[in-house]
């Protein structure tokens, strides 16, 4: 009786405590309406697409646990998609939103509600549009809290700040692709870039509207820093002020202090600031790391830290006194950049997996396609050639019947074939002087397929066609950890006794470096299509992407769901 007692009162407080588990789970109902809006920036107006005619677009603030349904309804000209930059989707790759790979644009006039959940997931990540260059405006940050009453790994400031970086272009930014898309040679660089929209203090007519940051001395505020830029990736410094990183794209780290951070688009970086400096007033700044032969937008975008009890001027010329600028590094400061990366740590022991089912060596970079005529209009790329990118070769090419999900989904033949090769066709010397006969990739729509919880590595491979150059690798449906990387070949006998298995950093999107190699390991745990692409969108036009078909493991709960009844069509 005695024993019974306690355990119907035991039952009673487990009973208790999943009914406050899920009243603490709440859902998001939100709708964002693609509609163009006038957005003046840089002295000129344009019809920018935005969503509820914000720019940058809301910002989405949940908990770990939560759901969202956020029905997406499209008023502009353009076919659309929005994609969760970094939410895993597991089971859900109809939610995920890649274009013609996981689904059919949402067309003019249509709409399509996107419905996940946050499983296991905490920290700052972002959402934008998956279609073409239309996340050049449409983009938003997605900040995940943890579920109430579950603490941070380090005393958490009570003031958030999410900083967006992105990059502006004084004409629409579509015509800037479709003008690309055209002559085969890379599209314009951007006119400026911007910390939550807005260009700042160094850029012509953007003065008034320079973002400021006003904080009390004594108080640490943490910065959550997103690149939501198409192309660039970024130092970014704010004067005098130290910056503490506890976090990388969703996931902890072991805290250490630095002065500036390099940051690829797609990332996302949090950092700690103190306000223990003079009483006075502070440029945050970012401008490019640009590890590539080739041009790029060297200007700087500011914002303003404001210490509240600042001096101002007085007497003639009153007002306030003038911020004092950061030092940035050089634009080709691949040192600066090597160390930040490799000062990064998981927060603890991280569960890497440590054998490896699937060994996978994937070239990734630039290449030219030859042209018949070199003189056509059409190729106005180096030598009368069009730009293309690749992985191991194969330059992707997106379906347009269908998408990849929905074709293997419904076992629709002819939209994709299984055969991406997870070695190059040759082995050559990838970083140093390639020849010529190796630069023009093949063109194809191929998949890869994992089985079910297979232990994944692969080695990312930049190589020095056209030009060595970062590429900020983003892979969908998963965060991997980043357990190795180095400059020149990989060498398979000597370089893995040297990976970190113990704590490496998780993140999802990592950058080759330069004329070097990256070694990321994952468990393939979510079935779906995935795409694996560079977060550089030109480079992903051009083909620098591939997709993973992770296959369905035993049962329901290790299957891909159905898919919405609403789900766009081809
Ligand atoms: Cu943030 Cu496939 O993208």
């Amino acid at each position: 009786m005695e024993s019974f007692r306690r355990f119907s009162s035991l039952a009673f407080i487990a009973l208790l405590a999943s009914f406050a588990f899920l009243a603490s789970a709440e859902l998001h109902v939100r709708e964002f309406v693609i509609q163009p809006k006038p957005v003046k920036r840089l002295c000129r107006t344009h019809e920018s697409i935005t969503v509820n005619g914000q720019f940058p677009g809301p910002t989405l603030e949940v908990r770990n646990g939560d759901s969202l349904a956020i029905t997406v309804i499209n008023r502009a000209r353009y076919n659309i998609s929005l994609h969760w930059h970094g939410i895993r989707q597991l089971r859900n790759p109809w939610a995920d939103g890649p274009e013609y790979i996981t689904q059919c644009p949402i067309r003019p006039g249509q709409s399509y509600t996107y419905r996940f959940t946050i499983e296991d997931q905490e920290g700052t990540l972002w959402w934008h549009a998956h279609s073409r260059w239309l996340r050049a405006t449409v983009y938003g940050a997605l900040i995940i809290y943890p579920r109430l009453g579950s603490p941070y790994p380090f005393h958490m400031p009570k003031r958030d700040i999410p900083i967006l970086l992105g990059e502006w272009r004084d004409r629409n930014p579509m015509d800037v692709l479709r003008q690309a898309q055209f002559t085969g040679a890379a599209a314009n660089v951007s006119d400026a870039y911007t910390i939550n929209g807005q260009p700042g203090d160094l850029y012509r007519c953007s003065r008034s509207e320079t973002v400021r940051f006003p904080i009390f001395p004594g108080e640490t505020v943490q910065l959550r820093v997103i690149n939501a830029g198409l192309n660039q990736e970024l130092f970014f410094s704010v004067a005098n002020h130290q910056l503490t990183v506890v976090e990388t794209d969703s996931a902890y780290t072991k805290p250490f202090t630095t002065s500036v951070i390099m940051i690829g688009p797609g990332q996302t970086t949090n950092v700690l600031l103190t306000a223990n400096q003079r009483p006075g007033r502070y440029y945050m700044a970012a401008r490019a790391y640009n590890s590539a032969n080739a041009p790029f937008d060297n200007t700087t975008t500011t914002a303003i830290l404001e210490y509240v009890n600042a001096p101002t001027r007085r007497g003639r010329g009153r007002g306030q006194i003038a911020p004092v600028f950061p030092v940035l590094p050089g634009f080709n400061d691949t040192a600066t950049a090597t160390a930040f990366s490799n000062r990064l740590r998981y927060w603890k022991r991280a569960p890497v997996p440590l054998q490896v089912d699937e060994n996978l060596f994937f070239t990734v970079g630039l290449g030219l396609i030859n042209c018949s005529n070199p003189n056509s209009p059409r190729c106005q790329g180096p030598n009368g050639t069009r730009f293309a990118a690749s992985i191991n070769n194969q330059s992707f090419v997106l379906p347009r019947r269908n998408s990849i999900m929905q074709a293997y989904y419904q076992g629709m033949p002819g939209i994709f074939t299984t055969d991406f090769p997870p070695v190059p066709p040759v082995q050559f010397d990838y970083t140093g002087n390639v020849s010529r006969g190796l630069w023009q990739p093949v063109k194809g729509t191929k998949t890869y397929k994992l089985k079910y919880k297979a232990n994944v590595q692969i080695v990312l491979q930049d190589t020095s066609i056209v030009t060595p150059e970062n590429h900020p690798m983003h892979l969908h449906g998963y965060q991997f950890y980043v357990v190795g990387s180095g400059f020149g070949n990989f060498n398979p006998r000597t370089d893995p006794a040297r990976f970190n298995l113990f704590d490496p950093p998780e993140r999802n999107t990592i950058g080759t470096p330069p004329g070097g190699w990256v070694a990321i390991r994952f468990v393939a745990d979510n079935p779906g299509a995935w795409i694996m692409h560079c977060h550089i969108d030109s480079h992903l036009g051009w083909g620098l992407a591939m997709v993973f078909l992770v296959e369905n493991g035993r049962g329901q709960l290790q299957s891909v769901q159905a898919p919405p009844l609403d789900l766009p069509r081809c």
